[in-house]
């Protein structure tokens, strides 16, 4: 049985289509990366995916682990299991570090989370979760966050956004250590180097998945297709 398995959805928003029939499925434990262009609907399938307010697909169905989800609140599928590292990380304003990453289990030491991610248990646990992080320092937290999570699916939107380029393998380290621990990974990214460690890779164009499998490969039929030649949502490589 798939752990994710998103049958056929459209989803439309104020008259425009971004999903037209797209269909996904996610073993467990499997790395799967997105590729798509600046505002294919990466960010959106990640937010139908976690059930964030109002993102109901039109038509279609979202299975985890063989039940349907679609009418089930975020935090009734963050308690199956699924959880969303946001591309631009919001959550919990003004609780400290050291609280953000105990609060599954809390006999927990959080250390761990953040060595992972390559920040300093001595400069950050203290610190509270706001502004004055700077983005890429909220952005590693968050990907630690979602390691203390312990959760069996974990959608990561862009985690190597905002983060420099010396730093990449952090952001891999995290999601070998996500697979290691059971998780199956949603990793959306435009950095080829982090989605050629994923077992498969689509492309998302028009509104549906039009390429999948071994990561190289899709990454190449990425990079090598002229999205110019599309006219009126036609695309003419498919
Ligand atoms: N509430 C909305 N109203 C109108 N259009 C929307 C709304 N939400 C999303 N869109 C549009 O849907 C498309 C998909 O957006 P989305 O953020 O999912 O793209 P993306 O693939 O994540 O892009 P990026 O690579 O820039 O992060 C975009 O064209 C966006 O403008
Ligand atoms: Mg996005």
């Amino acid at each position: 049985m798939y752990l994710l398995d998103i049958k056929d959805i459209t989803y439309r928003v104020k008259e425009k289509e971004i999903f037209s029939g797209l269909s996904l499925a996610i073993e467990p434990e499997e790395v799967h990366a997105i590729l798509g262009k600046n505002g294919t609907g990466k960010s959106t399938l990640a937010y139908l995916v976690m059930g964030c307010e109002s993102y109901i697909p039109t038509s279609g169905v979202i299975l985890f682990e063989g039940k349907i989800i679609n009418d089930l609140k975020i935090h009734e599928r963050a308690q199956l299991g699924i959880t969303l590292a946001w591309q631009e990380p919001v959550r919990l304003e003004g609780i400290s570090v050291r609280d953000y990453l105990t609060l599954k289990k809390k006999e927990r030491n959080p250390s761990i989370y953040l060595e992972m991610v390559g920040l300093s248990p001595e400069l950050y646990l203290n610190r509270i979760m706001d502004k004055s992080l700077s983005g890429g320092e909220r952005k590693r937290i968050e990907l630690a966050s979602i390691v203390a999570l312990e959760p069996k699916l974990a959608v990561l939107d862009e985690p190597d956004s905002g983060i420099d380029m010396l730093s990449i393998q952090d952001i891999i380290n995290v999601i070998n250590v996500l697979k290691k621990n059971g998780a199956a990974v949603l990793l959306i990214t435009h950095r080829e180097e982090i989605a050629k460690i994923a077992d498969r890779a689509s492309q998302i164009c028009n509104g549906k998945i039009i390429c999948s499998g071994d990561p190289q490969m899709v990454a190449q039929y990425y990079k090598s297709r002229k999205c110019e030649v599309c006219i009126a949502g036609v695309c003419a490589y498919v």
